[in-house]
């Protein structure tokens, strides 16, 4: 068999071997970066003046055949297509003879393969911040609908502040903000090109890697080719901050796993959104929003893998570094999928503005307001936080309406009882980037405006 490798050794290799070492089933899908990878170095190879010109076209145009019998899957691979790089090499030398034997000049597979998988992390990390921008239209669009309705706010899970429902929306919102922030950061960290490093040392050949990395539209090239063939920092980043996308994923999914049962019933699922039950009839269940809770072990399991493979690991290219990819390709394809699934779950779904509006009419959610009422009229915060405390304890125990103790209380009186009714409090809530109407007309300015700058940040 002819591997890359077979001048130097005996006998063909074993099939365990092969059956261990193989990438090809995971690395053909970089075959677009394989056959860019490889134009942008025969152009360097001619600059080089080590292809003359008939051999410059000859490649060139076996590269072209390669990546159409890729791209339409005529393409027949070889058992000793180890990976994407053997294979397209293999049949560049079928098609091309002589002149495919020159391909591989001054280049190895360790700073071809960091060469494509950068140039595919750059495009993914772009999609991803993309479909991200997707979900937060989605919020936005919901948040705009929600106008004035407002839920309650929780802290530990116990009824804290009534809030309006955009603000919160907005929260999820913001956190996907700074998500996109980090998908650019880190496509900035990739935009780096390793060709040219060789298999770890450069070369003695006449080649030129930063002219190779503006031929790539890479950004710049790399300073040292030792590092340039070991970094695979990109894809740790890469895979952070896609689990991190997952985490924020999560916890907007338990929230509509929550928000979707009988009991708080805020939200309806539309039907093309949510399964049902094969053996329930009732059952409306929102798989999405706990798949989008699930899928995050997984993301965070990527990450941790790659981190753990990278520990240790000495200069400079190592086999190890071929484990890289599998995570990679799975947390960005999970991740897309699920921003998809939901983007859509939210957009379709039905705000219970009724249920929302008598969860946070309790006249408890007003107590901090009651106390700040004390405020302004000069009795020290923890004076008031004791009496209104009290009252609400008299309330509880007496199953009495907490209006009527306010009312009737000496400090207190109608006027402060009024502020228990129902819609008052929220609209308190008047300080930069709190939860009252004014402040969340402004946050929504700003959230807009942020979308837009971001849109265009995205732009592959
Ligand atoms: N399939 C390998 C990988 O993904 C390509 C590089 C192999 N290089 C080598 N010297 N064995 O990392």
């Amino acid at each position: 068999m002819a591997t890359l490798w077979h001048g130097r050794f005996d006998g063909d290799p074993a099939d365990d071997l092969l059956a261990f070492t193989v990438s090809l089933p995971f690395d053909r899908r970089l075959f677009r970066e394989d056959i860019a990878g490889s134009r942008a170095h025969v152009r360097g190879l001619a600059r080089g003046g080590l292809l003359a010109d008939d051999e410059v076209s000859a490649v060139l145009g076996a590269l072209d055949t390669v990546e159409s019998e890729m791209a339409e899957d005529r393409f027949t691979f070889a058992v000793s297509d180890e990976d994407i790089h053997t294979a397209v090499e293999r049949r560049v030398t079928e098609l091309a003879g002589a002149a495919g034997a020159k391909l591989h000049t001054g280049r190895s597979r360790n700073d071809q393969v960091a060469t494509d998988l950068r140039l595919w992390t750059k495009s993914a990390l772009t999609d991803v911040a993309q479909r991200t921008l997707d979900l937060q239209r989605a919020l936005l669009t919901l948040a705009e609908r929600a106008d004035d309705a407002y839920l309650p706010g929780y802290t530990h899970m116990q009824q804290a502040q009534p809030v309006l429902l955009a603000h919160h929306l907005l929260a999820h919102g913001w956190a996907l903000a700074r998500d996109v922030d980090r998908l650019l950061a880190t496509r900035a960290r990739t935009d780096v090109s390793p060709l040219g490093a060789g298999a770890l040392a450069g070369s003695s050949l006449p080649l030129d890697p930063v002219a190779t990395a503006a031929d790539l539209g890479f950004a710049r090239a790399f300073d040292n080719s030792l590092d340039a063939v070991s970094d695979r920092d990109f894809v740790a980043e890469a895979l952070f901050d896609v689990a991190l996308i997952g985490v924020h994923l999560s916890r907007i999914g338990e929230e509509v796993v929550l928000w979707s049962t009988d009991e708080i019933g805020f939200l309806a699922l539309d039907d093309a959104y949510a399964t049902g039950s094969s053996m329930l009839p009732q059952k409306k269940n929102p798989d999405i929003a706990e798949l989008a809770r699930a899928k995050t072990g997984r993301l965070v399991g990527n990450l941790t893998a790659l981190l753990v493979t990278l520990k240790g690991l000495p200069l400079a290219y190592n086999r190890d570094l071929q484990e890289d990819k599998e995570p990679l390709f799975d947390s960005v394809e999970q991740v897309a999928l699920a921003l998809g699934a939901l983007t859509g779950m939210l957009t379709t779904a039905t705000v219970r503005r009724d249920r929302m509006r008598a969860a946070a009419d309790s006249p408890y959610a007003a107590a901090v307001d009651l106390a700040e009422w004390l405020v302004e009229r000069g009795i020290p915060f923890r004076d008031a936080h004791a009496v209104v405390g009290g009252l609400v304890r008299d309330a509880l125990r007496t199953g009495g309406g907490l209006a009527d103790l306010v009312a009737a209380h000496p400090a207190l009186g109608s006027e402060a009882a009024a502020l228990l009714a129902p819609g008052v409090a929220v609209s308190r809530r008047t300080t930069w980037g709190g939860a009252g109407p004014a402040a969340v007309a402004a946050q929504l300015e700003r959230f807009r405006d942020r979308l837009e700058v971001d849109a265009g940040r995205c732009a592959p």
